[in-house]
């Protein structure tokens, strides 16, 4: 089965790129805010995130945005920040990445990208100015 594939690739991919990079600490994770920042204001921070995150791959300033208890429908991951964070801070700041584009709407931000997973839509649902949600299969970028 392909997934498994990847399962097995995936970590010896990041041990590759470990042996040359420090291992990054992760940064404390975002905490909703109460009330929660107006529709503006988050699609502002929905901004920073992506700029950090595909623009200067920062991943550690990318996972500042990011709910402990995120929940993430990615099939590589489980569910919490830390689960993606072992996957991703390997990896990330040696990513070839293309931007193809970034929307914001409601609650919802949606990023679309070149990296060598292929052509990527990731969409993040935001809660009291973070991430608390991410699909990224078979998502379609927002085209209105
Ligand atoms: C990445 O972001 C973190 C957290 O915002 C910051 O402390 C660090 O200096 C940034 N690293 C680079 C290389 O800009
Ligand atoms: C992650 O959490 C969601 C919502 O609680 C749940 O539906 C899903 O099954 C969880 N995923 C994993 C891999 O545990
Ligand atoms: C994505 O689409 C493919 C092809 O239609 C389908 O086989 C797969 O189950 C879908 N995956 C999810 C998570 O919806």
């Amino acid at each position: 089965m392909r997934v498994s594939n990847i399962f097995v690739l995936l970590p010896l991919y990041g041990a590759a790129v470990n042996a040359q990079t420090p291992n990054l600490k992760a940064p404390p994770p975002c905490v909703r805010a109460t009330p929660a920042p107006s529709e503006c204001q988050t699609e502002a921070r929905f901004n920073e995130f992506a700029e950090a995150f595909i623009v200067t791959k920062n991943i550690t300033e990318a996972f500042t945005f990011i709910v402990e208890d995120y929940i993430n429908h990615n099939p590589l991951a489980q569910n919490g920040s830390a689960s993606a964070w072992s996957i991703l801070s390997p990896i990330w700041a040696s990513q070839d990445i293309t931007v193809l584009g970034t929307k914001f709407r409601g609650n919802m931000g949606w990023l679309n990208y070149r990296s060598a997973f292929g052509t990527v839509v990731d969409r993040f649902r935001w809660e009291g100015g973070c991430i608390a949600e991410h699909w990224d299969q078979n998502e379609t970028f927002p085209t209105d």
